[in-house]
C-alpha cells in the first residue's frame, strides 16, 4: 500500500509516519512520498532527510480550497505517484471532486479532537477554551462532509488541572503521533490495501 503524505505546515505527523516506516512499524505500508500546497512549508525538508521524494504542488489562487484545474492536476499526479492510500496530515485545504473521487475510499484524514466534537479549524484551541476535560485526536476516512466521514481511530488525552494550553496541544500531539502510524498500518492488512 503506497501512501501520499499531504500537509501544509510544519509535518510532525508525517514526519512520525515516516519515522515509524524506518523503524519497521508501518507494516505492509510505503510511504511514496511527500505533497504540500505550501512552497515554504517545513514538511518539504522531510524528503531529503528521510529519503522520499517532496513536491510542493500548486493549488490554485484560492486559501482553503482548490481550483478545479488544479485539483485535477493534484489527482493526476498523486496517480502517476502509483499511490493508493491519500492521508491529510495537517493538510488545510478542504479536498472535493475531482481528488476526492480519484481516491474514493481511500483517503484518510487526521483531526486534532474527539470527532464530532470541534470540528473545523483549531480543534484544540476550540476544545481548550471549551474547557472540555478531555479532548485527543481522531482518524477518519474523508467524504464530502469536512471532518464527518467513519472514524478508523480515536486517541483521548485528559486535560489536567495544570495543563496550560501549550502543555494540552503538545499532549493532543503526542498522541496524534502515535495513532496515524498505527491506523495506517492497520488499513494496509485490510481489503483493499491488502
Ligand atoms: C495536526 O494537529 C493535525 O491534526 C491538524 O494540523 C496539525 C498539523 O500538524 N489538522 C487539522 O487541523 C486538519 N483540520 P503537523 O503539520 O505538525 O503534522
Amino acid at each position: 500500500m503506497r501512501v501520499a503524505l499531504l500537509g501544509s505546515g510544519r509535518g510532525s505527523n508525517a514526519e512520525a509516519v515516516l519515522r515509524a516506516q524506518a523503524e519497521g512499524r508501518l507494516g505492509r505500508a510505503t510511504a511514496a512520498g511527500v505533497w504540500c500546497d505550501v512552497p515554504t512549508a517545513p514538511m518539504l525538508a522531510l524528503g531529503p532527510r528521510f529519503g522520499v521524494p517532496a513536491t510542493y504542488l500548486d493549488p490554485g489562487p484560492f486559501r482553503t480550497k482548490f481550483s478545479p484545474e488544479r485539483e485535477a492536476a493534484w489527482a493526476s499526479a498523486l496517480r502517476d505517484a502509483g499511490v493508493d492510500l491519500v492521508v491529510l496530515a495537517g493538510f488545510m485545504r478542504v479536498v472535493k471532486a475531482p481528488l476526492l473521487e480519484a481516491f474514493a475510499g481511500r483517503m484518510i484524514n487526521l483531526h486534532p479532537s474527539l470527532l464530532p466534537a470541534f470540528p473545523g479549524l483549531d480543534g484544540i484551541g476550540q476544545a481548550w477554551r471549551a474547557g472540555a476535560p478531555e479532548s485527543g485526536c481522531t482518524v477518519h476516512w474523508v467524504n464530502a462532509a469536512v471532518d464527518g466521514g467513519a472514524h478508523l481511530g480515536q486517541s483521548r488525552v485528559r486535560r489536567e488541572p495544570d495543563d496550560t494550553q501549550e502543555s494540552f496541544a503538545a499532549k493532543i500531539h503526542a498522541a496524534e503521533h502515535a495513532l496515524l502510524p498505527k491506523v495506517i498500518a492497520e488499513l494496509a492488512e485490510r481489503p483493499p490495501f491488502r
